[in-house]
């Protein structure tokens, strides 16, 4: 079944000779339970692209369908539903409040809602991004791959169907990154999360089920992977 559908998509920044055409024309479906990969040079549009996907940017023109319902068709107040529930964004430069613990980090969306965490669930997700006895720890106390995988956490705690994730590990070494695609692996296998992961990495894209190539604000790729399931 399919989830998300991205379609004819366009987004420029800038006027007159300075406009730079960040998509232009992207449409690609996405599955309920897929992993989708999406690489492209700096500047192809991965993020305008993930961005736009999340709710959080409008499209000049095209149109994003969650479930078969026009995102941008919604009301102010439900599209802010969906940015908080549905969609969960994680972010190229990790926006961990500094002045807030590990545990006010991941449970933040909450706070701001006025929803009390279920513990076991928060307990489980501490669990999996390992992050036992770091509860009451700064952000900076932290090495980058905790850090991220708090901000990872601070998106799991919502639960939502749907995680766009842009370059995660973007500032990892090779084993942190690893641990870090091991969880989504298991997120998405065993939580049935679909999830949209943006990376240069070839080795890490190849890890997923299927790779989206974007160029100059284009789809040009579009192809599963052999591996991506063992
Ligand atoms: N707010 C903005 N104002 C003007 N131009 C922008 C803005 N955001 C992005 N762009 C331009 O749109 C194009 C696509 O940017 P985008 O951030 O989507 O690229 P990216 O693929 O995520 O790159 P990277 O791999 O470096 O993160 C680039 O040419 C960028 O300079
Ligand atoms: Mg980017």
């Amino acid at each position: 079944m399919e989830i998300l559908r991205a379609e004819n998509l366009v987004k420029t920044y800038g006027t007159g000779s300075n406009t730079i055409r960040a998509l232009d024309g992207v449409t690609f479906s996405i599955e309920n339970g897929e992993f989708v990969s999406i690489v492209g040079t700096s500047g192809s549009g991965k993020s305008t692209l993930i961005h736009i996907l999340g709710g959080v940017d409008e499209p000049d023109s095209g149109k994003v369908y969650m479930n078969g319902q026009d995102v941008f068709a919604r009301s102010r107040s439900q599209l802010a539903i969906f940015r908080r529930r549905q969609v969960g964004i994680i972010y190229q430069f990790n926006n961990l409040i500094p002045q807030m613990t590990v545990k006010e980090n991941i449970q933040l969306p909450a706070l701001l809602e006025g929803r009390k965490v279920e513990e076991n669930f928060y307990q489980e997700i501490l669990g999996q991004l390992e992050l036992e006895g770091r509860e009451n720890d700064l952000p900076d106390m932290l090495s980058g791959g905790q850090q991220q995988r708090v901000a990872i956490g601070r998106t799991l705690i919502n639960n939502p169907q749907v995680i766009l994730a842009d370059e995660p590990t973007g500032n990892l070494d090779m084993r942190n990154t690893q641990k870090i695609i091991n969880l989504f692996k298991h997120i998405n296998k065993w939580f049935k999360r679909t999830i949209v992961l943006i990376t240069h990495d070839q080795e890490i894209a190849l890890q997923t089920d299927r790779i989206l190539t974007i160029e100059n604000g284009r789809i040009e790729r579009d192809v599963p992977t052999v591996g991506g399931r063992a």
